[in-house]
């Protein structure tokens, strides 16, 4: 049997890779690991695990993923987002580990107008975008077998999101104030977790970089709209532009990812963005702690 080792698994792709793993039997044997399991900047550590458990397959769901914070504490980073996916890119170059690493739409700079290919040259526009992208070329540098699997507006009924965030201020106050130009196609973490497991699984997954979203874009603005009216709230939505909302990192106002290549390579259906926010919203877990 073989075995598939998933780093940061405390994260909302994680858990909710943990969540699809208990509801049936799988063939590979998975091993979840938190970031107090294994820090993947703790070389020494990683090593053990790696040694330990000779994984045929590792995902690395570990990032240090707030990117306002990024702008100001770069080295911690840095360190997630750069030095440790080297350390990832590097066992598994020495276990010949087949290493699926998620990385993100800021890697470009947003300034298209059409979807982003993975023939698309990355040019991160802020800090978080950049150690992303340092991470990527670390996996590029160090490994043949590996997947690189960009996604773009991650949400779950777990950890702070975007989806989360409009419901919790929906309850509390009458109007909510949301960027309406900046572009992009959102995805759930149980999405993107399903298709990690049904290509890991059937030993599908493709080598390479590839873009993972669903289908049809919406702006900030339009995506709180609907979860709104899904969740059957009553705030009013107001739209605003992105310099009225200033933040520490800038954010690209274009970051659609075409999701043909992995479409095409895996034989996946890909919902539009509307129905996997519809379902998840329909599960329990999503109204706990908001
Ligand atoms: N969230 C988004 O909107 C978004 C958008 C595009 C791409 N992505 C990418 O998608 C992937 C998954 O994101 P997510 O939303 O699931 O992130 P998340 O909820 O922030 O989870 C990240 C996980 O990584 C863990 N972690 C942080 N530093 C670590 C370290 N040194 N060693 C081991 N684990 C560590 C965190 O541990 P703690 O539990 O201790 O915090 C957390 O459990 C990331 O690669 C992210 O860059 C996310």
């Amino acid at each position: 049997m073989r075995t598939v080792v998933v780093f940061g698994s405390g994260g909302q792709l994680g858990l909710s890779i943990s969540g699809i793993l208990h509801e049936t039997e799988f063939k590979s044997k998975w091993v979840l690991l938190s970031r107090q399991e294994a820090d993947i900047t703790d070389f020494d550590r990683l090593k053990k695990v790696f040694e330990e458990l000779k994984p045929e397959v590792v995902v690395n769901c570990s990032a240090y993923t707030n990117v306002e914070m990024a702008e100001e504490d770069r080295a911690s980073a840095f360190v997630v987002n750069g030095i440790g996916v080297k350390n990832l890119a590097f066992l598994c170059s020495v276990y010949s580990s087949h290493l699926v690493h998620v990385s993100t739409d800021y890697v470009f700079d947003g300034k298209k107008n059409v979807p982003y290919t993975e023939e698309d040259v990355p040019n991160p526009i802020n800090w978080y975008g950049y150690t992303k992208w340092c991470g990527e070329r670390f996996v590029l540098k160090n490994l043949e077998n590996f997947t690189i699997l960009r996604v773009s507006g991650l949400y779950s009924p777990w950890r702070k999101n975007f989806v989360k965030t409009m419901i919790r201020l929906a309850i509390s106050r009458k109007v909510l104030r949301v960027v309406y130009d900046q572009i992009h196609s959102p995805i759930s973490a149980l999405l993107v977790a399903k298709e990690i497991i049904r290509t890991v699984e059937n030993d599908i997954i493709p080598e390479g970089i590839y873009h993972l979203t669903t289908d049809g874009i919406t702006s900030w603005y339009d995506f709180a709209r609907k979860i709104i009216q899904f969740s059957g709230l009553k705030a009013e939505i107001e739209p605003i532009r992105t310099d009225e909302f200033p933040t520490k990192a800038q954010r690209p106002a274009y970051s659609v990812l075409s999701n043909r290549k992995w479409k095409e390579k895996t034989d996946a259906r890909i919902m539009h963005w509307e129905e996997d926010l519809y379902n998840v919203l329909r599960m329990p877990e999503m109204w706990d702690n908001v």
